[in-house]
């Protein structure tokens, strides 16, 4: 499954590390930008991911911006979008288990390298737990 990278200026530097890891993991990865730590806006990098979701080129998607909020607010704008702002282990779990996310959106200046990697390893294992959650996540989507 190939899954979309996107980040703004905040983000930059923890969405090349994150490629590299997954790179590096086999996972096919598209890099929708940003390119640099110059100032650019959120909503752009949001919906060039959301779109390689929405038409079909990505399975899943993880969003960077300073915050994580930004991304995350931008990307659940569109009904096909599930967009998690995880900080923690927990989060991440149960974003894909309870939710099944397919955006995960990270803090950058929220959350450290070491925990970033470890969420994005936690999240692309675990798995939708269906049965219950499926009623609910029908429930609010288009
Ligand atoms: C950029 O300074 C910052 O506002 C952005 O990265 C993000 O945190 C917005 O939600």
């Amino acid at each position: 499954m190939k899954i979309v990278l996107g980040a703004d200026h905040g983000g930059f530097e923890l969405k090349e590390d994150i490629k590299a890891f997954l790179i590096d993991s086999k996972y096919e990865v598209v890099d929708v930008g940003c390119s640099s730590t110059d100032s650019v806006d959120y909503p752009d990098f949001a919906e060039k991911g959301v779109t390689q979701i929405i038409n079909g080129s990505c399975g899943l998607g993880i969003l960077i911006c300073g915050t994580g909020i930004g991304m995350s607010i931008t990307a659940n704008r569109h009904p096909e979008i599930r967009a998690a702002n995880c900080h923690s282990e927990y989060t991440a779990k149960m974003s894909r288990e309870h939710n099944n996310a397919n955006v995960l959106c990270l803090g950058a200046r929220v959350i450290d390298r070491e925990l970033a990697l470890t969420i994005v390893r936690i999240w692309l294992k675990s798995e939708f737990a269906g049965g219950r959650h499926q009623r609910r996540v029908e429930k609010f989507s288009g």
